[in-house]
């Protein structure tokens, strides 16, 4: 395999409650690989662990990236500086928490419940998104320099391209809260990739979607890792979606990986069979 994603020995507790034991997985590049398991497995914390949300008491998590190779949970605790992020985002990694941090290195996620700017509009939510990106600081934002118009015109034309793929464009000027609950999931996993993310994750996309809108997604989250060099993870419950989408599986139950391995191998693995006894798999 020739991993994006490697997470060794992670494991993180509230209070009482072990959400992480010494979890161990690693996820393909340029493919769609998907963390299932049942309510309360960890597979949110676990996403939160590799987006920068938690920082977890033991494990690493390697992002294997185009240019380098990052170890993430480091960057989480950086020194005054770390030698991946440079002087001023060591410093905003140590004050304000690692989520944006690890969004400039290549990682871009969607949240099990919806969090657009829901007051600003479609096109807002996407330029609002790529502030980082641009190239600009005071001195260039006031006198408007031709670096600063650039990239401005840059974020515009990626907004522009995600608002297509999406079948978002007819909707670009009305408010985020105007739009319906599938709309506004495409919309959410738009923003995060107008970030230029190499791995997107992507908590529970299709809940509350009826089967249309479900049957859309899966065209378009195909689509997009075919035509594009990105990896996807994916977090959903929805089965038949993640057997139809996804080519390696990894099923977590009580904090624990349980099992690894193509749609197939999961379908059959009699672990995977008695944690999802009595809901609809099982
Ligand atoms: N911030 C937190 N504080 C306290 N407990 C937490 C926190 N985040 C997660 N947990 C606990 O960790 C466990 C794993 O939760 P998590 O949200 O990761 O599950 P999940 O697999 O995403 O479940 P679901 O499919 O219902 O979304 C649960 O027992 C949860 O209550
Ligand atoms: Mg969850």
């Amino acid at each position: 395999m020739n991993p994006i994603l490697r997470v060794e020995n992670l494991s993180i507790e509230f209070g009482g409650i072990v959400a992480l034991n010494q979890v161990n997985f690693q996820i393909p590049r340029n493919q769609i690989s998907a963390l299932i398991g049942p309510n309360g497995a960890g597979k949110t914390t676990l996403f939160n662990c590799v987006t920068g949300f938690y920082r977890p008491r033991e494990g690493k998590i390697f992002l294997h990236g185009a240019r380098q190779t990052s170890e993430l949970c480091g960057l989480l605790n950086p020194g005054w500086l770390s030698r991946d992020l440079g002087l001023l985002q060591s410093l905003q990694a140590r004050f304000f928490g690692g989520s944006h941090v690890l969004n400039h290195l290549g990682v871009a996620r969607t949240f099990q419940n919806i969090r657009l700017f829901q007051q600003m509009s479609v096109m807002e939510n996407l330029l609002v998104a790529q502030h980082t990106k641009l190239k600009g600081n005071l001195f260039s934002g006031l006198f408007n320099t031709q670096a600063y118009v650039n990239s401005e015109r840059t974020a515009l034309e990626i907004a522009r391209y995600w608002l297509d793929f999406f079948e978002l464009s007819p909707y670009l000027n009305k408010l985020a809260a105007e739009l319906s609950y599938g709309q506004q999931r495409r919309l959410e996993i738009a923003r995060a990739l107008c970030t230029r993310p190499q791995l997107l994750c992507l908590d529970e996309p299709a809940a509350g979607l009826n089967p249309q809108e479900t049957a859309e997604l899966s065209r378009l989250l195909q689509r997009l890792c075919a035509q594009s060099q990105l990896s996807i993870l994916l977090i959903e419950h929805d089965m038949r979606l993640v057997m139809e989408i996804s080519q390696h599986i990894i099923v977590l139950d009580h904090g624990e990986v349980i099992a690894i391995g193509t749609p197939a191998q999961i379908q059959q693995h009699p672990q995977v069979l008695a944690a999802y006894l009595g809901t609809e798999y099982g």
